[in-house]
């Protein structure tokens, strides 16, 4: 179970001026539920898993991973609870370092020093089992360095990274946004496939309004460091990308209008 309770974070741009991220976002997520984000540009997406990753502090509210209150924990203390891709494919891994340094970097995570043990032929073997699974011509690039896969090749090696210790919260910021539409397929087919065997609980953004209906169980809108929709089961079954963006734009309405509504009026 994640708790989020009364999230808030405003940011002082370079210039002085201050950008409300966050407004006191409440998100209950049950254990292996995949929710999917949507929001407009700036509208706190980002700021949410940044928060929840730990790379700055809230200026209020909790977060509880499992039963562990992260909030004033330091990112690199929770990072053993979570496991992270963002858009960008070059982010995360070790471009000089081969494809199976990286997998043996990211399962050695947080384990002493003195524990560590070189590349053992029964861990190739095992990581050449997980690269096959992926069906991305991966298992022949085991010793390839990283910087020389495609973004989608290293999308796929960078969520395989992110899940070997079966982490409790599994954050994707976009990470297929970067990719061209046959790669981006293939690492939305792959992130299914490795949420769902492990029953991954999982936050992924994503610009896509089908995205965010077909993936997951849960669709979560944003809109100015708020959450403005919260939908699952039969409600959103029923909806379409069309019927989601109509709701999205009532409900900015709704609230826009409600803001500049003069006292009283
Ligand atoms: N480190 C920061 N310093 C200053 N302002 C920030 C910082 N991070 C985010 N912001 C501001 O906070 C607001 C929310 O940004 P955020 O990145 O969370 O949006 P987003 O929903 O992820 O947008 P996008 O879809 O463009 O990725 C924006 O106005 C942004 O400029
Ligand atoms: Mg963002």
């Amino acid at each position: 179970m994640i708790e989020i309770i009364g999230l808030e974070k405003t940011f002082v741009q370079p210039g002085g001026e201050r950008v409300i991220a966050l407004r006191g976002v409440d998100l209950l997520i049950k254990s292996g539920e995949f929710v999917t984000v949507i929001g407009m540009n700036g509208s706190g997406k980002s700021t949410l898993l940044n928060a929840v990753a730990g790379t700055f502090l809230p200026d209020a509210g909790t977060i509880r991973i499992g039963n562990i209150d992260v909030t004033r924990q330091p990112e690199f203390q929770r990072a053993a609870l979570i496991g992270r891709v963002f858009q960008d494919p070059f982010k995360g891994t070790c471009p000089s370092m081969s494809v199976a340094e990286n997998l043996r970097m990211a399962e050695l995570r947080g384990v002493r020093r003195g524990l560590r043990v070189g590349l053992s032929h029964s861990s190739l073997e095992r990581y050449h089992a997980l690269l096959s699974g992926l069906k991305m011509r991966l298992e022949g690039r085991l010793q390839a360095s990283m910087g020389t896969l495609s973004g989608g090749q290293r999308q796929a090696v960078t969520l395989l990274m992110a899940t070997l210790r079966r982490p409790q919260l599994l954050l994707l910021d976009e990470h297929t946004a970067a990719l061209d539409p046959r790669a981006a397929d293939q690492i939305i087919n792959i992130t299914n496939q490795v949420v769902r065997e492990h029953a991954l609980t999982t936050l992924m953004v994503t610009h896509s309004m089908e995205q965010a209906l077909e993936q997951g169980d849960r669709t979560i809108m944003m809109h100015r460091g708020e959450v403005l929709a919260d939908l699952s089961g039969t409600e959103r079954e029923g909806l379409n990308a069309g019927d989601l963006l109509q709701r999205f734009t009532e409900l900015r309405y709704t609230i826009e209008f409600a803001v500049a509504k003069p006292p009283g009026g």
